[in-house]
């Protein structure tokens, strides 16, 4: 009888351990991906400096803002824009170590494109990089995301407040509608994703092809011609509609599964019954 069970755990082990040892892979890749895994360890002396009261009032919110910035939960900090040592208290803002200071209107696009550069190359290219270049009279980067309080991009970016300064909104409103279905469909499948890691799975294929896409797709904009993104949108589509079904895919996997467990359950249960019945006819 004693084998009966040692069979029927051995068997109950053999099906856990490839799940579980699957899901602590699953938990250390979800846990190692995060941007807080790495976070910024040492004290920038930037930050201490231009946090301290030595600093004019009107400059001392700009750490704050920085620290509520999407680059911030990605480690670009104030030295990655302007230059400088955060190292070292007193060399900071040596132009030795590299200090540029504070980048002219003209300048920003520049010194952004450093780490954007496909978007750069589009963008000056655009109608707005040449006004820049020619007259100062277009956009920069400044102009449309801010400076220190970068955040997630959407396309409310796009807004008859930002985009009548210069010219009528009508353009802008048919660069909006170009992009408006695209955009709505990266974003349905970023919320696919949260669900799928909120149940234990972590889509890491699906997410890289969707951050690859979307980042290709969200460079597009900054070549402000709508007739282009209209074009391009089909194999955008095309595209995001293959990561669309993978996805749910991983639904049904997922529905399937948690049938299995419970099925095993039963099984277990089942089999403890039998067991217990027999072993008390035994003794009986
Ligand atoms: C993503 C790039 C970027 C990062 C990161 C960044 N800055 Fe800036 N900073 C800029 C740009 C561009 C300007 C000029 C345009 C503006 O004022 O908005 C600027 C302007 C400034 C100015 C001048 C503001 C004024 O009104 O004269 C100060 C001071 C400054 N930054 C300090 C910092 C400090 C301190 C940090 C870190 C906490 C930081 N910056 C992080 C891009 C950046
Ligand atoms: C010991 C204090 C201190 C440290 C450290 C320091 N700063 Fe400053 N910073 C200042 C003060 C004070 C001002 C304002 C100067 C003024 O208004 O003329 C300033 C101004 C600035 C400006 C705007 C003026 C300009 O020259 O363009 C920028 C940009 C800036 N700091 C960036 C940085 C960065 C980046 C670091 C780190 C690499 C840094 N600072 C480290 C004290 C400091
Ligand atoms: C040192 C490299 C670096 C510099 C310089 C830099 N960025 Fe970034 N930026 C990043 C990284 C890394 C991310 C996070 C990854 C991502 O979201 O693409 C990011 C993200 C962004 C995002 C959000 C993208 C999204 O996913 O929605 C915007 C908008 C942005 N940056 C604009 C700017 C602007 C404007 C400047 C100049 C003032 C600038 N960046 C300068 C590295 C940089
Ligand atoms: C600082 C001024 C300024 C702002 C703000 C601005 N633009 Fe422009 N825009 C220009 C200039 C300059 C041109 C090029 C000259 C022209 O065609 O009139 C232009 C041209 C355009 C064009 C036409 C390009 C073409 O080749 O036909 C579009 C589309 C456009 N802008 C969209 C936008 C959007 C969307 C926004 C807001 C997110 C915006 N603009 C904000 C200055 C601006
Ligand atoms: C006229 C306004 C405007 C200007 C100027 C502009 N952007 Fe953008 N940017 C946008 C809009 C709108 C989007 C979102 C497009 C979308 O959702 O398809 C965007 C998207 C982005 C993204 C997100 C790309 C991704 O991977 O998701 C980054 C990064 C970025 N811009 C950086 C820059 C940089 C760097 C510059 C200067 C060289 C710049 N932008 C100039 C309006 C602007």
């Amino acid at each position: 009888m004693r084998y009966f069970y040692v069979l029927i755990i051995i068997a109950m082990l053999c099906v856990t351990v490839p799940l579980s040892a699957g899901y602590r892979e699953l938990f250390e890749k979800e846990f190692l991906s995060k941007p807080w895994s790495s976070e910024i360890l040492e004290e920038s002396a930037c930050v201490e400096c231009h946090t301290s009261d030595a600093m004019p009032p009107e400059l001392r919110s700009i750490p704050q803002e920085w620290q509520l910035s999407w680059h911030y939960q990605n480690d670009v900090s104030c030295d990655d824009c302007h230059g400088g040592d955060s190292t070292d208290a007193t060399m900071s803002m040596s132009h030795k170590r590299g200090f540029a200071g504070t980048p002219k209107y003209t300048e920003v696009p520049e010194q952004c494109g450093k780490c954007h550069l496909g978007i750069l190359e589009h963008y000056v290219e655009s109608g707005h990089g040449k006004a820049l270049k020619e007259t100062g009279d277009g956009p920069n980067c400044v102009t449309c995301h801010g400076s220190h309080n970068i955040q997630k991009v959407s396309i409310d970016i796009i807004n008859a407040q930002r985009c009548s300064k210069c010219h009528s909104y009508d353009r802008a409103k048919m660069m909006k509608q170009a992009l408006f279905l695209t955009d709505e469909k990266i974003e349905k499948i970023e919320e696919a994703l949260l669900i799928l890691k909120s149940k234990g799975v972590y889509p890491e294929k699906e997410e890289k092809r969707l951050f690859d896409t979307q980042a290709k797709f969200r460079t597009l904009f900054h070549t402000i011609d709508v007739t282009r993104v209209k074009n391009e949108t089909d194999h955008y589509t095309k595209q995001l509609d293959s990561i669309e079904e993978d996805v749910g895919n991983t639904f049904d996997h997922l529905a399937f599964r948690r049938k299995f467990s419970t099925f095993l359950m039963l099984i277990f249960a089942g089999s403890w019954i039998v067991a217990s019945l027999l072993s008390k006819s035994y003794k009986d």
